[in-house]
């Protein structure tokens, strides 16, 4: 159950075949191989027809789009351009006088275990009335409004009550600090931010308000008008008189209806900010439309969603996965979701077992990295194994965020889904909006640690620097070579950066790059997905740059001359973030290291949040540089793996300092 060199080799010659249900491949919308194969033919042969047919009919539209992809100005792609809708609408008002109506919408489960229950209708009263305290605080279409929230009904409130009035959100994950806040709000020139005075995850209540004035106060953040707070706990809160409402305040007296506004199909629908190679994070903006699409689309294919399912997706509202598979897809599908605040350990590493026999949950969408933990712990206490939970409702296992591991998947397929679960081990990212690679549970034979075949229409391949196919068998770059629906539009602010980053000019600038490295096997053809190419780190499925923790690092100025950091792999994290830092005084060893890199560790909290702390922190003199000045990476990882230096470093300037850095503190 690690990337140790066993597990490597297993998956390269994995050989075990699941197929697909047979009852579910009866009753599936996408029916076996043949159903695929369909509709990947469909969409073969007549492209637009076929993403036109799907826009028809999964979204309602206020007014009917008549062109349906604009490839004139690539690789800005518009799709549904001339269409009008609204995504709240497509999530709520759209099942009113339909037997969804009284449906429960959202089971939320908070840290101590209370349950609450919204049906439909009462979400959009909710919603509704959210929509028109947000127009009371000035908020109108094309703002954009800052979403700081714990994982609670609150928090899709916001987020669909900004969508219903055409303002643009950014969700902030509750784990990223004041400078993040900051840096978004200013970046995202955001006029509002709605927040909770405190989170509550395992036990501990954490601030989040005093997070966001902290940010506020660093300056810049002149654009922000209004903060609401969404009182989670009766604990008190520091007030900024003129600028700040609680909740009940700011609904006081609002109605519980409010017309949706109607927007283009390529409305910003939300920026969402993720990590990249270079600089500062980048934010990704998505359109309503084509976007809203994918989210109702994907949960009908990838997840064969029936009115009878519960449908659980443990991502947190802050990242991707929590906007398409919480806050929307479940939603404009008319399924019925828990939402959980806590956290897989509290009280104990059996609280996922234990929910889903609580809330008889069928589908359930989890990430490899939350697996691994999970499996050491039932591995050490017998008493959180999930055999002691009835899973029986469970019908579909789905996986996120990272490569999972051949033994991971083979747990979780013996030991959560009883062998009778289908796993959808789903491959995308933020820039992609929903699912792009993936089984379809009522088709697809299941290989584990493969996300298998493209869903049909998107035009998924691995190829070279040049932008040539590689052949089945061969590693290259993850490519998509056609636009798809919920693809990102731009990066906010700076479109210049989101043509170098995603469709380079040596592949003819129309490409989307992925930034992953993947093999096709020689077989089957399926994808396997080997992880980033990029300096991008994946963390327990969080992504960041290796350079954004540099900056990070070198901001301490008074004690860090230079710093570098890279990825190695990790047996539960997937992969841990190690740095190595030359600082501007001698170089500490024992108790003084330990320190300094505890100092260190706890500045990078700060600077971008806990998440981004490097578990190793090495000092050196100097850093493995060429004689030109360039930083050897290559050496770095070698090092951060323990692995003896085989590489050639005659090019090296400082040899010596090899040795230096393979010492851990
Ligand atoms: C990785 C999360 C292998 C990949 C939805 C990608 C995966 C990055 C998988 C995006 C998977 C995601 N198999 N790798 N099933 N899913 N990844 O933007 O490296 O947070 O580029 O989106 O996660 O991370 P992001």
């Amino acid at each position: 159950m690690s990337a140790s060199p066993s597990a490597i080799e297993s998956v390269l010659i994995e050989n075990r075949v699941f197929p697909p249900p047979e009852g579910l491949v009866k009753t599936a919308r996408i029916s076996g191989m043949a159903g695929y194969e369909a509709l990947c033919a469909e969409a073969d042969k007549d492209f637009e027809g076929f993403w036109a047919r799907l826009a028809r009919e999964n979204l309602q539209w206020t007014r009917p789009f008549t062109k349906t992809l604009d490839e004139s100005n690539a690789p800005f792609y518009q799709w549904f351009a001339d269409g009008e809708l609204n995504a709240s609408a497509n999530c709520l008002d759209r099942h009113m006088g339909t037997p969804v109506e009284s449906k429960t919408a959202i089971i939320f489960e908070a840290d101590d275990g209370a349950v609450t229950k919204v049906t439909y209708k009462e979400l959009l009263a909710r919603v509704a009335q959210f929509a028109n305290a947000l127009k009371a605080q000035g908020v109108k279409k094309g703002d954009r409004v800052l979403i700081y929230m714990p994982m609670t009904i609150e928090g899709v409130v916001a987020m669909q009550a900004c969508a219903r009035i055409g303002a643009t959100h950014s969700v902030v994950f509750g784990g990223f600090s004041a400078k993040a806040v900051q840096e978004r709000i200013i970046d995202a020139g955001a006029v509002a931010v709605i927040t909770a005075n405190y989170q509550l995850r395992g036990g501990k209540e954490l601030p989040l308000k005093a997070i966001v004035d902290e940010g506020i106060a660093m300056g810049g953040c002149e654009s922000i008008k209004s903060v609401l707070v969404y009182e989670r706990t009766p604990t008190a809160w520091n007030r900024v008189d003129g600028r700040d409402k609680s909740f009940a305040e700011a609904l006081a007296g609002q109605s519980t209806e409010c017309v949706p506004v109607a927007v283009e199909a390529e409305h910003p629908l939300f920026i969402l900010y993720t990590s990249g190679s270079t600089g500062k994070p980048k934010g990704v903006q998505h359109s309503t439309g084509g976007y809203l699409l994918w989210a109702k689309l994907t949960m009908d294919w990838t997840f064969d969603l029936r009115p009878d399912d519960v449908f659980w997706c443990t991502a947190d509202i802050g990242w991707v996965t929590g906007h398409t598979y919480i806050a929307y897809g479940p939603l404009a599908a008319g399924g019925t979701q828990v939402m959980f605040e806590g956290i897989p350990t509290y009280p104990n590493a059996g609280r996922f077992w234990q929910m889903i026999e609580r809330h008889k949950v069928s589908i359930f969408y989890t990430a490899p990295t939350a697996i691994r933990s999970l499996i050491k712990a039932a591995d050490s206490d017998e008493k959180v194994h999930p055999k002691n939970w009835d899973l029986s409702s469970l019908r579909i296992l789905g996986s996120v965020g990272e490569p999972i591991n051949p033994e991971a998947w083979m747990w979780y397929y013996k030991n959560v889904g009883g062998e009778r679960c289908p796993i959808v081990d789903t491959w995308w990212q933020t820039e992609n909006g929903g699912h792009l690679i993936t089984p379809l549970p009522g088709a697809t034979p299941l290989v584990p640690g493969s996300c298998t075949l493209p869903l049909p229409g998107i035009a998924a391949a691995i190829v070279d620097e040049t932008g040539k196919d590689v052949p089945n068998g061969s590693g290259g770059m993850l490519v998509i070579k056609r636009p798809w629906p919920s693809m990102i539009r731009t990066i906010w602010n700076d479109p210049e950066r989101f043509k170098k980053s995603y469709f380079p000019e040596e592949m003819g600038g129309k490409i989307y790059l992925a930034g992953d490295g993947a093999v096709r096997d020689a077989k089957t053809a399926y994808f396997r997905v080997t992880g980033r190419i990029d300096d991008v780190l994946n963390v327990s499925g969080h992504r960041m740059g290796t350079m954004e923790i540099e900056s990070a690092l070198v901001a301490k100025s008074d004690l860090v001359a230079e710093a570098a950091v890279v990825g190695r792999p990790d047996d539960l994290t997937g992969e841990a973030i190690c740095a190595f830092v030359v600082l501007k005084r001698a170089r500490p060893t024992g108790e003084e290291a330990k320190q300094i890199a505890a100092e260190l560790r706890n500045w990078v909290a700060k600077e971008i949040g806990p998440i981004a702390k490097p578990k190793d922190i090495r000092f050196g003199d100097n850093l493995p540089k060429t004689r030109s000045g360039k930083i050897m990476r290559r050496l770095l990882r070698s090092l951060a793996k323990g692995e003896a230096i085989t590489q050639d470093t005659s090019t090296l300037e400082n040899p010596a300092i090899l040795d230096q850095l393979a010492q851990n503190n």
